[in-house]
C-alpha cells in the first residue's frame, strides 16, 4: 500500500473565485485528497426541500480536474436551524435534564426517528447525484460521533426507543427484574413502561440500568450510521468512512466500523496531551510541542482493527488548535514526524485540517496549511516534506504485531457505571498495558472481544476485560502463547451481576477474587522485586502457582502455562516486569525503548520514531529531535 497525504476544506468558506487557485496549490503540495461538505447542510438546503447543489457540484468538478479525490461528507452533524422548527424534540437532552440547544454542532438525538429520516434523505439525494461522480472516491458520514459527549441523549425520543430495546432484548418484564436484581431495594418493575431513563436517580441508579442504558445508546448510534451506510451502498462503489475521535468510547467503534469500509480518526497529539491525557507535569512539559509519544499510535492501532485492516487519519493536527485549555504549537517537524508515525502504523492517507484557517466563528483561532489572509502557515512546508519522504518510502505494508491488546468499549461503560475506586478508569488500564508493551519495543494489535485470530499473536492482554465466556477463553487458548487477564477481567456478566462461578472464573486456573480493594492515587501496594499495584488490588487466592506476590505475601500475578492473572493495577514498573516475563515465556525478542522513542515494524521497515526535542542514541542508530529513522529490514530492498 502506497501512503497518500491529503486536507480538509470548506469551499463553503471562500469566495468560488479562489476554488481553482486552491485546488492548484494542493496538489503543488504534494496533496491529493480533499474532504469537503461535511458541516455545509444550511448551503445545500437552505429552506426544507429548496436544494442548492449547483455550488457543491462546481466545487467537486474543481477540485477534481485539479487531479485531487474528493471525500464528501453528508452534513449531518450540522442540521440546519429550519431543521429544528420541523422536529422541535429533536435535541438532545443531558444528565442533569438540560436541552441542548442549536448554535454549535451536533444537536440532535440520535433517537430521533425524524431526524434520522431527515439524514436518510439528504443522504439518498446526495447519492442519487454524486455516487458516481467519477471525482467522488470516499464519503464519509456525519462527523466524529460522540464528539463534546453527544453519544448519550435522556431525551423523550430516547426514553420511548429505551423501552423498546429492553423489551426486544429481555422478552419479559420477570426476565429484566430479574437480569437486573431489582428484587434490591424494590426496584422491581410491572411493565416496561414503567422504565425510565437512569439519571436524575436519588442516589446511584442499579448499575445494571445503566449499563443496558449505555449498550442501548451504542446501539442507537450503530443504526443512525448504518440507516446512511444502507443509502449509499446502492449508489455508489466508492468506500464508506467515518472519521472517530481520540478517547471517546462511549459507543463500540467495531460495530459502527462493520457497516463501513475504512476507519478514520481525527488526532490532535498537542490538544489531547493538556485536554484528555493523565500524566504528571514533568511529562506534560518535556512533550508539551510534540504530544505524547504513545497516544497518537494507540489510537492508530485501535483503529487498524476498527476498520478490519483499513485506516487514515482523516484530520491530522497542524499547528496550534482553539479548543485546550492552552494551544502550543507544534516544534517544528512534528507535523512531518506525526504524519510519518501514522503510515508507520498503516494509515493509507494522512489528511490535514485544514487548508486555510477559518477568519470567522468558532475555530478562528484554529491553524491551518495558510494562514486567513492565505500565506503558507508554518505547517503547509512540513506537508510538502512529507509528500516527498512518502514518494522515497514506496510500499508500507503492515504485518501481524507480536502483542495484541484486547480492546472492549462495554468494559469502559461498566466500569465508568461502577469504578468502585475513582482511580480505575477503562482507557487509562489498557494504555498502560500498551505504553508498556512500547517502552519494550514491541509493535501492537489491537483486537475485539470475541475475535482472537486463530493464527496467533505471541502475547495476548486483556486488561480489565469485563465479561468472559468460557468458550472465549477456550478460543483465546487456541489463539496464543500466552494470554494475561486482569485485573478486574471476568468480574460481572452482561447486565452486571458477580458471575455465579466467581471471579475471574477461568477454566483451567485456580484463581479466585476473595476481595477487592481501590486506593487513591497517592498510595500503592509493592510487588516483592520492584513495580507496584495502585487504584486496584485483587486479593486472589488458589492453587496456581505465584509468579509474583505482594509485600504483604499475597499474589500480585499467579499463572499456569499459557494463562495468567494479574491481580492488580501495574505501576509502569511493574507493567516492565511483567511484559519482561512474557516476552521471556514465549520467546519473543524485546528492545527496550529510552523515554520519547518509539518503535514500529512493518513488512519491509522499522520506523524509529522520536518524540524528543533532541536528538536520542539507540542501538547504533543517533534519531533527531521530531524526527524518525526508517531502516529498510532488508538492507538490499531499494524499492
Ligand atoms: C475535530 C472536528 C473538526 C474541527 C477540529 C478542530 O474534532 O472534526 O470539525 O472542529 O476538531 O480541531
Amino acid at each position: 500500500m502506497k501512503p497518500a497525504l491529503g486536507v480538509c476544506y470548506y469551499p463553503e468558506h471562500w469566495p468560488e473565485t479562489m476554488w481553482a487557485d486552491d485546488a492548484a496549490r494542493m496538489v503543488r503540495a504534494g496533496l491529493s485528497w480533499v474532504r469537503i461538505a461535511e458541516f455545509s447542510w444550511s448551503r445545500m438546503e437552505p429552506a426544507p426541500g429548496d436544494l442548492q447543489l449547483d455550488w457543491l457540484d462546481r466545487a467537486i468538478e474543481t477540485l477534481g480536474a485539479a487531479g485531487l479525490k474528493v471525500v464528501l461528507g453528508t452534513p449531518t452533524a450540522t442540521p440546519p436551524r429550519w431543521m429544528l422548527d420541523r422536529h422541535p424534540d429533536m435535541l438532545a437532552v443531558d444528565e442533569q435534564g438540560h436541552i441542548r440547544k442549536f448554535g454549535s454542532r451536533r444537536h440532535y438525538c440520535f433517537s430521533h426517528t425524524g431526524y434520522v429520516q431527515e439524514c436518510v434523505r439528504i443522504a439518498a439525494i446526495m447519492a442519487k447525484r454524486y455516487g458516481r461522480n467519477p471525482h467522488v472516491a470516499a464519503w464519509q458520514i456525519d462527523n466524529e460521533y460522540g464528539c463534546h459527549e453527544t453519544t448519550v441523549s435522556y431525551s423523550p425520543p430516547a426514553l420511548q426507543a429505551f423501552r423498546q430495546w429492553l423489551a426486544a432484548r429481555y422478552g419479559s418484564i420477570g426476565a429484566l427484574n430479574a437480569a437486573w436484581g431489582n428484587v434490591f431495594w424494590s426496584m422491581d418493575y410491572d411493565d416496561f413502561d414503567q422504565i425510565d431513563l437512569p439519571n436524575q436517580t436519588v442516589t446511584e441508579p442499579n448499575p445494571a440500568h445503566v449499563l443496558a442504558f449505555r449498550r442501548f445508546s451504542s446501539d442507537q448510534v450503530v443504526a443512525f450510521n448504518k440507516a446512511q451506510a444502507d443509502v449509499l451502498r446502492p449508489l455508489t462503489d466508492a468506500p464508506l468512512l467515518h472519521n472517530y475521535m481520540g478517547r471517546i468510547l462511549d459507543f463500540d467503534h467495531f460495530e459502527v466500523g462493520a457497516d463501513l469500509d475504512i476507519a478514520t480518526w481525527d488526532s490532535y497529539p498537542i490538544g489531547f496531551l493538556s485536554d484528555r491525557l493523565e500524566a504528571d507535569e514533568a511529562h506534560k512539559t518535556a512533550f508539551l510541542q510534540q504530544g505524547d509519544p504513545d497516544m497518537q499510535a494507540f489510537h492508530h492501532d485501535l483503529y487498524r482493527a476498527v476498520g478490519r485492516g483499513r485506516w487514515w487519519v482523516m484530520e491530522q493536527q497542524p499547528g496550534p488548535v482553539n479548543w485546550a485549555p492552552y494551544n502550543p504549537a507544534p516544534l517544528p517537524g512534528m507535523v512531518r514526524l506525526w504524519s510519518i508515525e501514522a503510515v508507520a502504523h498503516g494509515a493509507e492517507v494522512v489528511s490535514y485540517f485544514r487548508w486555510r484557517q477559518a477568519p470567522f466563528a468558532q475555530e478562528q483561532m484554529h491553524a491551518g496549511l495558510l494562514t486567513p489572509d492565505n500565506r503558507p502557515a508554518p505547517a503547509l512546508s512540513e506537508a510538502r516534506q512529507t509528500a516527498d519522504d512518502l514518494k522515497q518510502l514506496g510500499e508500507v505494508n503492515q504485518t501481524r504485531a507480536p502483542v495484541a491488546i484486547v480492546f472492549d468499549y462495554a468494559s469502559d461503560w461498566a466500569w465508568a457505571t461502577q469504578p468502585q475506586g475513582a482511580g480505575f478508569d477503562y482507557f487509562r488500564l489498557v494504555f498502560s498495558a500498551y505504553r508498556a508493551a512500547r517502552r519494550a519495543g514491541l509493535s501492537v494489535d489491537f483486537i475485539p472481544p470475541g475475535d482472537i485470530p486463530t493464527s496467533g499473536h505471541d502475547l495476548i492482554l486483556a486488561p480489565g476485560l469485563a465479561t468472559i465466556d468460557p468458550a472465549w477463553q477456550d478460543h483465546l487458548a487456541q489463539g496464543t502463547k500466552l494470554a494475561i487477564l486482569g485485573p478486574r477481567s471476568g468480574a460481572i456478566t452482561d447486565d452486571f451481576q458477580i458471575p455465579e462461578q466467581g471471579r475471574p472464573g477461568l477454566t483451567g486456573l485456580d484463581c479466585h477474587v476473595d476481595l477487592v480493594e481501590t486506593l487513591p492515587p497517592h498510595i500503592s501496594r509493592p510487588v516483592n522485586g520492584g513495580g507496584s499495584a495502585r487504584h486496584w488490588i485483587d486479593r486472589v487466592s488458589g492453587n496456581a502457582p505465584d509468579l509474583l506476590t505482594f509485600d504483604d505475601g499475597a499474589a500480585a500475578l499467579k499463572g499456569i502455562d499459557g494463562l495468567w492473572y494479574l491481580a492488580g493495577f501495574p505501576d509502569d514498573d511493574l507493567w516492565d516486569r511483567v511484559i519482561a516475563m512474557a516476552a521471556e515465556a514465549t520467546g519473543t525478542e524485546v528492545k527496550p525503548m529510552p523515554p520519547g522513542l518509539r518503535r514500529r515494524q512493518t513488512e519491509r521497515h522499522t520506523f524509529l520514531i522520536n518524540y524528543n526535542a533532541g536528538p536520542v542514541d539507540w542501538n547504533g542508530y543517533r534519531i533527531g529531535g521530531c524526527d524518525a529513522e526508517i531502516i529498510r529490514n532488508d538492507p538490499t530492498d531499494n524499492g
